[in-house]
Order: C-alpha cells, then sequence, then structure tokens
C-alpha cells in the first residue's frame, strides 16, 4: 500500500515539475475569478429581474417587509418554498395561489438567475 503510494507520489511529482509551475498557477487564477465573476454577474442579473417583475409585492434585498404585506420578503421565502425546485416552476409557470400574483414564466436563463438572487438572500 505504502509503495503503491510512494510511487505513484513520484509519478505526480514528476508530472507536475515537468509541467510550468507558473502557467498553472496563472490557469488556476484565471479559472478561479471566471468562476466568481459568473457567479455574481448571475446574482446581478437576477436583482434586475426580481426589480422588474417582483418588487412591486415582494421585499427584495435586506428587506423584511414587502410593498404588499401578504407577500413574504424574498429573503425569508426558503423555509415556504425550495429553492431548488424553483428554477424549473419559474419556467413552467410560477404560480402562487393568490389571485394577486401574476403568473410568470420565465426563459432558463433568468430563471436561474433570479433563483440565485433569491438565494443569495437567505437568512440563515
Ligand atoms: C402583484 C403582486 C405580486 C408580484 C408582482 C409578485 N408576487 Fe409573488 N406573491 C404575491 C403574493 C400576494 C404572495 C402570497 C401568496 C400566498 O400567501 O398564498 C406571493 C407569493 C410568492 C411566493 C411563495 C409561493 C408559495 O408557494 O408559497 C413566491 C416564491 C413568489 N411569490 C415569487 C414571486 C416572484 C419570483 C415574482 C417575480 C417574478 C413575484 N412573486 C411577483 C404577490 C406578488
Amino acid at each position: 500500500m505504502l509503495t503503491v503510494l510512494l510511487s505513484s507520489c513520484s509519478a505526480l511529482t514528476r508530472l507536475t515539475s515537468s509541467l510550468p509551475a507558473s502557467a498553472l498557477l496563472i490557469a488556476f487564477v484565471t479559472w478561479f475569478f471566471a468562476l466568481h465573476a459568473s457567479a455574481s454577474e448571475l446574482t446581478e442579473q437576477g436583482q434586475d429581474i426580481a426589480q422588474r417583475l417582483c418588487a412591486a409585492c415582494h421585499g427584495l434585498g435586506r428587506a423584511d417587509r414587502s410593498p404588499l404585506s401578504v407577500a413574504p420578503a424574498f429573503r425569508r421565502i426558503e423555509p415556504r418554498v425550495d429553492l431548488n425546485e424553483m428554477v424549473d416552476r419559474l419556467q413552467n409557470g410560477l404560480v402562487a395561489g393568490h389571485p394577486e400574483m401574476p403568473i410568470f414564466v420565465l426563459k432558463e436563463q433568468e430563471a436561474r438567475a433570479l433563483v440565485a438572487y433569491m438565494r443569495s438572500l437567505q437568512v440563515d
């Protein structure tokens, strides 16, 4: 077992030392920032959508109160609804079971963005 481990270790060392370490580092840093930039862009896009479509009734951001008091603030939506299902629900027509709320049908990308935004608000 130990010999297997040792030989795979030295194989790994040989492999990594044959690659220029700086190139690896640059690749990693680029990947890391690309990942984070796209995650926050998605959340920002979701915020725009929420602002446009939902803010008339639902409290956004850190707000615990909604303009329409019967509508739950997005910050506290999580125990009421499963955000994992929300991407699908938003594409298939989100029905809140409340006559005041219109039925929304969003494109997949918009639904993902809106859910990313809602997720970013949840109080733990
Ligand atoms: C015209 C007002 C209005 C708008 C605009 C509105 N909502 Fe609502 N929404 C409500 C009300 C009122 C409720 C509470 C329904 C209830 O308690 O049965 C609600 C409830 C919800 C719920 C909880 C549903 C559940 O199953 O408990 C979600 C999720 C939701 N809204 C998402 C959204 C999203 C996302 C948008 C924007 C795309 C939006 N709403 C826009 C009025 C609105």
